[in-house]
């Protein structure tokens, strides 16, 4: 197959579907939808954020130096794009869409009740790149529905549902079946070294 090749733009596909939850000195709780995030580090376990400096929801995160992740289900789809078309500045999220706030363990903000699986985030650093601030976040405690979940602390993908969001074609998506399981294909191939 022959290949095309484009200037330089965001093509990271898929990309998670995260409510992040986060209240600053007035103590409203807020709600963003964010898609630029993922894993930084395993022990201590840290995760990134990207977030426009305009966003009210930016600055919240800047007083507290705290904020949570909160998974969406598919069910969820509708409430985490809500979340992502209006500003907390003048709206109460948690209030319009009919999602509960319930109490952090380790942060001020709350988490979301409905979303079955929740990480307390305390802000490291805060690092400019651009049209965004990388948030990056130490996580100090987890929820997890008890329905979901599996290994003693783990959670069940399946159970889970979370959604994928392809940047490009503005699609959200669920996830699709097993392929294969970490370390599967070892000693079945020929090795080739790193
Ligand atoms: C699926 C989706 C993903 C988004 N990802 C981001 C993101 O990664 N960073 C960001 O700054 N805004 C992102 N947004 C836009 C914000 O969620 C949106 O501007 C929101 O209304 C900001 O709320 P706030 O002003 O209450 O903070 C996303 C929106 C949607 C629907």
């Amino acid at each position: 197959m022959a290949k095309k090749v484009f200037p330089p733009a965001i093509i990271f596909n898929p990309t998670p579907v995260i409510m992040v939850s986060c209240q600053g000195n007035n103590g409203k709780p807020n709600i963003i939808t964010v898609s630029w995030a993922g894993v930084l580090c395993s022990e201590p376990p840290m995760i990134g954020i990207s977030i426009r400096p305009n966003r009210y929801s930016s600055s919240l995160i800047k007083e507290s130096m705290e904020f949570a992740l909160n998974f969406p289900s598919s069910s969820l789809i509708e409430k985490a794009d809500y979340c992502g078309s209006i500003s907390g500045k003048a709206a109460d999220k948690f209030q319009d869409a009919n999602l509960t706030p319930a109490p952090s363990k380790e942060i001020k903000a709350p988490i979301i009740k409905e979303c079955p699986i929740n990480v307390e985030c305390r802000v490291k650093q805060i690092i400019p790149l651009g049209t965004h601030e990388l948030f990056i976040g130490e996580v100090v405690a987890y929820h997890l529905d008890e329905d979901i979940i599996v290994k003693t602390n783990k959670a069940d993908i399946e159970k889970a549902d979370p959604v994928a969001y392809s940047p490009g074609t503005l699609e959200y998506r669920r996830l699709g079946e097993v392929i294969g399981t970490y370390g599967f294909t070892k000693g079945k191939m020929k090795e080739v070294g790193t």
